[in-house]
């Protein structure tokens, strides 16, 4: 199956078999390591990534419906060199262990600063329910995307 998709702003054009998730497309195909693959049953959210910027889980979503659509994966957070606000936060507050749930909880918490500028901890707790963490306890989470939402408010 050939297909066309746009990935952090860059088009693509890939040949895949036709059972292929996104997310094994951005894994292997387009080497973007950064969604991980830990469950692969819509569970853990460790696969987010925005469809049309639309908060996805890319294990969900088969290869053949990304055509001709706009994907942001983690690595698209960033300008560059240069990490994005609530990527920096991650850094600052300690809130990254074993690193495996890290990406998809940086799209999702990006995705909540995104539509509410001053969210509450009920609502980061809400936004950030589908994505799993064994090692962290979540607290260095919630300060994390504080950090970042207050950040992005005094910009
Ligand atoms: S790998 Fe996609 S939700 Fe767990
Ligand atoms: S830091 Fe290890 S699963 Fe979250």
């Amino acid at each position: 199956m050939r297909l066309t998709l746009t990935v952090n702003g860059v088009e693509h054009t890939v040949d895949v078999p036709a059972a292929t998730s996104l997310l094994t497309l951005l894994r292997d195909e387009l080497g973007l390591t950064g969604s991980k693959n830990a469950c692969e049953q819509g569970e853990c959210g460790s696969c987010s990534v925005y469809l049309d910027g639309v908060l996805a889980c890319a294990c969900l979503v088969a290869a053949g419906q990304a055509q001709g659509r706009d994907v942001r994966t983690v690595e698209g957070l960033a300008s560059g060199d240069e990490l994005s606000g609530i990527q920096q936060a991650f850094l600052e507050a300690g809130a990254v262990q074993c690193g495996f749930c890290t990406p998809g909880l940086l799209v999702a918490a990006h995705d909540l600063i995104e539509r509410q500028a001053e969210p509450s901890d009920a609502e980061i707790r809400e936004a950030l329910a589908g994505n799993l963490c064994r090692c962290t306890g979540y607290e260095k989470i919630m300060e994390a995307v504080r950090l970042a939402a207050q950040r992005a408010n005094a910009s």
